[in-house]
């Protein structure tokens, strides 16, 4: 066992870094306060190969393993919580199409997401009455000729009003309950889909979220992805490797927390000594440091597990609880240590505390991972 990181590993974190200090930090509140989407920072990201980064580089991606991608989305994630999660999730994608894709569906989709020329690509699952419920979507697509006429409606979709590709999943054969679901390759500017209004969020308010609507929306018969029938899965696996992402997002913002702590706690003088000198302050800075370095390592745990080709669904699952969830721990003692100044827009720990609410919530609450994580323990009951 080696927990010392490869010397690619280091490069990359040193590049990543140096990007998050000088372009993510100083814009990342204006971009909070005034709902920005943070479109040239992406595709700077895009030209240091941080939007496909799990895609072979003959498809156009970086080449790199999935304990690069997390490395990469906690640097990022320490910055700007609305740009992390945007990349993870085009990351997400990207890499569904080269898991699920035929030849065609990668070399026309992926380098578009990996150069940067889309802003953003989106996964489509979430439906109005299909969040935690996933199998229980109601967006039909039916074949007619050479297409698919899809209908309904999809919300909380990251990036929908500036992804290129879409993956959209939709019902195909509704007497095959979740074995008749679908997934296709929907381009934005198909007729037949509009974007919805943005969603006016908590947190991570850079961060473009919307529903769409596909009324008639005709999409070639080639954009199925995979096989008729296989899309439930395609979308649950391709999520395994999105929680690794959201996991280390939370690890980001969770290190951010600790900094600005840090930082704060040596500089505020109560009682006639910094306020780190006192034992109230030090234990909460012990008790983020330990759940930082836990949540790393099962992070990155789960990242190589990824990378040996072998399933790794529970310890996704587990890295993103406890990241997660411990993340929101994190922002919390951070407002507490920063008093009535952690409450303004002064400090950071405002935002960051808004920032990770809903990372236990999306790519599956937290009580959807213990499912998961209770089922692969117990197996379904
Ligand atoms: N990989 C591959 N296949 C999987 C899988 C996985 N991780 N998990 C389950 N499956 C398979 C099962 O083996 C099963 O196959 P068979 O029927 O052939 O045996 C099939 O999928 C159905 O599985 P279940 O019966 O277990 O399905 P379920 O209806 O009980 O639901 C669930 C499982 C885990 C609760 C799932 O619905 C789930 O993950 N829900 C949460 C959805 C979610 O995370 N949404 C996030 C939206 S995307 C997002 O937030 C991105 C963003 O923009 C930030």
């Amino acid at each position: 066992m080696d927990f010392e990181l490869k010397e690619e590993h280091k490069l990359l974190v040193e590049m990543t870094r140096n990007f998050t200090d000088n372009e993510l930090i100083p814009i990342a509140p204006e971009i909070d306060a005034k709902e920005i989407f943070p479109k040239e920072n992406l595709k700077k990201m895009a030209e240091l190969g941080l939007m496909a980064m799990t895609v072979p580089e003959d498809y156009g991606g970086s080449g790199m393993d999935t304990v690069s991608f997390a490395l990469a989305m906690m640097e990022v994630g320490r910055g700007c919580a609305s740009t992390a999660v945007t990349m993870s999730v085009t990351n997400m994608v990207a890499e569904g199409i080269f898991r699920f894709g035929n030849e065609e569906q990668r070399k026309k989709y992926i380098p578009p997401i990996a150069t940067g020329e889309y802003a953003a690509a989106s996964f489509a699952l979430t439906e109005p009455w299909a969040g935690s419920d996933a199998g229980a979507i109601k967006t039909t697509a039916i074949r007619d000729g050479d297409y698919y006429i899809i209908n309904g409606e999809k919300v909380f979709i990251t990036s929908g009003a500036y992804a290129g590709v879409i993956m959209v999943a939709a019902v195909t054969d509704k007497s095959k309950g979740k074995h008749g679901i679908s997934v296709f390759l929907v381009e934005q500017d198909t007729p037949g889909l509009t974007i919805g209004k943005a969603e006016e969020k908590m947190g991570q308010r850079g961060s473009n979220t919307v529903s769409l609507v596909f009324e008639d929306c005709r999409v070639p018969a080639e954009n199925l992805l995979g096989q008729e029938g296989d899309g439930f899965k395609i979308m649950l696996a391709d999520l395994d490797g999105g929680r690794i992402g959201i996991g280390s997002l939370a690890c980001g913002v969770m290190k951010a927390c600790l900094e600005e702590s840090i930082k704060y706690s040596k500089g505020r003088v109560q009682f006639g000594k910094p306020i780190a000198e006192f034992q109230a302050i030090q234990w909460m800075i012990a008790d983020m440091a330990t759940d930082l370095e836990a949540a790393k390592n099962m992070v990155l745990r789960a990242a190589w597990l990824k990378d040996q080709g072998v399933r790794f669904t529970q310890a996704a699952s587990m890295a993103k609880l406890f990241a997660t969830e411990a993340a929101n721990r994190a922002a919390y003692k951070a407002v507490q240590i920063h008093g009535g100044y952690g409450y303004t827009r002064e400090f950071p720990v405002e935002r960051f505390y808004r920032d990770v609410r809903v990372t236990t919530l999306y790519e599956g609450t937290s009580e959807i991972q213990r499912i998961v994580i209770a089922r692969n323990i117990l197996g379904k009951l």
